[in-house]
């Protein structure tokens, strides 16, 4: 509607202004002919109108028709509401509507003569006197047509311009949408439990970025359920050995009554070792499951030098049996921050290790410094092979099952004790050349960076 209306102002504007100039030299030209008679008033007016496509009038100061380019009203009164005002020296513009609604526009121009006084070679300005008027009537239809013509291809355009809009915007929702609607729907079926999946990230740099953020989720649950499993088949596989062995001593005590009182002594002590072997590869495992929870860690000072000293002394018996000589370099006293149990347990488990593994020495040091403390424990034994260095912390692994069967152990001692770091904060990490021994370094941060244990 604006725009109909600003273009027809437009159009009009330029019709007005092409008549009134127009005009102008209409009204010059018919001041020629009105004073010399050897031009032909009527055939001037004739030839503009032609050359115009306009109806020209031109009207002397009594309103009589002098010449009319259609010839219809020359020698009558020219009946037409601008015409007084035109008389009387004012160029009028305006656009009248007939009843059957066709639109003119007329321009009236006054015709002007010189007033010159006897010998005055140049006019004066103002000396001049008006003789007609000069009217043109320009017919509209072609301005109005060519105005809905406008319109009508505005009105088309605006309509290709607004679909072509609608479908980029419903391409550009649907290239974000339709990644969102596959990753809700696999992130659906994977809260069903139904199966653990990944999807082919698609879509805007966010939207790609939240379908790798969710495949790395998906990895990470992968991994952990491989992992649970894993542990799982590996408890229950770890358990069936000493039961199976509990069997085989049990079936002879109960199938044969003739077994003599020795044997059957001798039997029951085999039994009972398998039942502490048993029953402390159930103390690990839940000793592991409680750190995986972290639910059961206690935040107390505890001091790791007298931890240390236990731990040695309890294990003295052991060092005795196997000849090795432990040496120690523990300072009087040594505070940290966290679970006194879980940390006895994670140093027995190395110490342990070392008298078992070592030829004959271990040697034991505790210290502290700005970031914390050290708990180094050295031996002398075999080493521990590079190829297996990586996975030493690993549960259930251990380096040679011949070489271990003969030390009892279950494969969870380290990684209990890595747990137990980890959940403190701490590190532990292994140095070993495989034949010359291995070091094992126990590091906890000091109490005041410990806090967010
Ligand atoms: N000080 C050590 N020297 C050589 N090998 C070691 C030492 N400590 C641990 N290992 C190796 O790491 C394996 C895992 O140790 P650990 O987790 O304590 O299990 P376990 O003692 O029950 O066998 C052991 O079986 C052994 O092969
Ligand atoms: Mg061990």
């Amino acid at each position: 509607m604006i725009v109909r209306q600003f273009l027809r102002d437009h159009l009009l504007g330029e019709r007005q202004a092409a008549l009134l100039s127009q005009g102008s030299i209409i009204a010059n030209s018919a001041r020629e002919a009105m004073h010399d008679p050897n031009l032909d008033l009527g055939r001037m007016m004739r030839a503009f109108a032609e050359q115009l496509r306009a109806r020209v009038i031109i009207v002397d100061m009594q309103g009589l028709v002098l010449a009319d380019a259609y010839d219809e009203l020359t020698g009558h009164a020219l009946a037409h509401p601008a015409l007084p005002r035109s008389l009387r020296g004012k160029i009028e513009v305006l656009e009248r509507q007939s009843p059957d609604g066709q639109s003119t526009l007329y321009a009236l121009t006054p015709i002007f003569r010189e007033q010159r006084g006897e010998g005055d070679p140049v006019p004066l300005p103002g000396w001049r006197v008006q003789i007609g008027v000069a009217f043109i009537a320009s017919n509209l239809d072609d301005v109005y047509a060519s105005l809905d013509l406008m319109e009508r291809r505005l009105v088309v355009s605006s309509a290709v311009v607004a679909l072509i809009a609608a479908a980029m915007g419903l391409w550009m929702a649907s290239s974000i949408t339709a990644p969102l609607m596959a990753l809700t729907q696999v992130a659906g079926r994977m809260s069903d439990r139904e199966h653990v999946a990944t999807i082919q990230p698609s879509g805007d740099q966010e939207v790609y970025e939240l379908g790798l953020a969710f495949n790395q989720m998906s990895d990470r649950i992968q991994a952990l359920e491989r992992a649970r499993m894993r542990f799982i088949s590996d408890a229950s596989h770890e358990m069936r050995a000493p039961l199976a062995a509990m069997r085989a001593l049990v079936d002879p005590l109960v199938g044969d009554p003739t077994i003599g009182v020795d044997k059957r002594q001798e039997f029951l002590l085999d039994l009972a070792s398998e039942i502490d072997r048993l029953s402390s590869l159930v103390a690990d495992l839940l000793q592991l499951v409680r750190l995986d929870s972290r639910i059961a860690l206690v935040r107390e000072p505890c001091d790791m030098a007298n931890l240390t000293r236990r731990v040695v002394s309890s294990l003295s018996a052991l060092a005795r049996a196997r000849r090795v000589d432990v040496t120690t370099n523990i300072p009087p006293e040594l505070t940290c921050v966290g679970d006194a149990a879980a940390l006895h347990r994670a140093i027995f488990n190395i110490v342990d290790n070392a008298i078992k593994f070592a030829d004959h020495a271990v040697h034991i040091a505790l210290s502290s410094n700005a970031e914390g403390l050290l708990l180094s424990v050295v031996d002398d034994g075999p080493g521990i092979p590079l190829a297996a260095k990586a996975r030493i912390f690993e549960r259930f692994f251990r380096v040679d099952e011949s070489r271990t069967r003969s030390t009892g152990g279950s494969g969870l001692g380290l990684a209990i004790a890595y747990e137990v770091m980890q959940a403190h904060g701490g590190h532990i990490r292994v140095e070993t050349a495989h034949g010359h021994g291995a070091t094992f370094l126990l590091s906890l941060p000091s109490p005041e960076a410990s806090q967010t244990v």
